[in-house]
């Protein structure tokens, strides 16, 4: 057997065993698929652990910077109490239209503001609020942005918030310090980051799953 099916066996059974059917979840892939959105969202498995994740933090606020059709979204937002507030920010207003619509199934519409636009513009216009620092900031949008979006994500946290950055492997290529792709730079300039930063302590796992290779950043926000 391939090892890409071996991955894919495993997670189907460990989805089985670890991540109930959900009808909400479910949908939004559904809809996101026939609206034509890519097939880019985390994986159930990966789901769960952004959620458990955020119960882990305690979170009452959760900045996630890139939508898509909600998936994510909706797993860490089932994890914030009936006050909590979750910010997600979408450069499409497609993708954005689509995820407004699962997050209104999934009955989370009073926890989940969505803002349209690039995310290097919507950024500010969050920070000038002045909201309460928030508890995790999920980064999944354009892999070149990643370091902005660390920057961004150090002004909106304080002690003790975590930042979970995905797919920081990019096929192995992250490894390669000579590539000049836009989305290797900004991932290695993210992992450097967080590994040299005074106010992040971090790590970072290499995962493989349905989705293929992959893995993710962790960084604790220290001061
Ligand atoms: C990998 S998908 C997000 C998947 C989602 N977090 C999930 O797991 O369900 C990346 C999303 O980031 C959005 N995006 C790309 N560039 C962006 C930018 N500059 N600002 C905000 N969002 C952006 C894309 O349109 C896409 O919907």
């Amino acid at each position: 057997m391939s090892d890409s099916r071996v991955w894919d066996d495993v997670d189907g059974y460990f989805t089985g065993q670890l991540v109930p059917v959900d009808d909400a979840l479910e949908a939004a892939l559904r809809d996101s698929d026939a609206a034509g959105l890519p097939p880019v969202a985390v994986t159930p498995t990966q789901g769960k652990l952004l959620h458990l994740l955020a119960q882990l933090q305690g979170a009452r606020s959760v900045l996630e910077i890139g939508t898509l059709g909600g998936y994510s979204t909706i797993w860490l937002a089932r994890a914030l109490p009936a006050d909590g507030r979750l910010v997600t920010l979408e450069y499409s207003a497609r993708h954005a239209e689509v995820a407004v619509r699962n997050i209104a199934r999934a009955g989370l519409e009073d926890l989940v503001d969505v803002r349209v636009g690039p995310a290097l513009e919507t950024l500010p216009k969050l920070a000038d609020d002045n909201p309460p620092p928030f508890d995790l900031v999920f980064i999944d949008a354009d892999k070149g942005n990643n370091p902005h979006y660390l920057e961004w994500a150090l002004r909106l946290t304080s002690t003790g918030s975590l930042i979970v950055v995905d797919n920081v492997v990019r096929g192995g290529r992250v490894a390669d310090a000579g590539s000049d792709a836009d989305d290797v730079r900004g991932t290695r300039a993210a992992i450097e980051m967080i590994g040299s930063h005074p106010r992040l302590s971090g790590t970072a796992v290499q995962t493989v799953g349905s989705k293929g290779y992959d893995g993710f950043a962790l960084a604790r926000v220290l001061a």
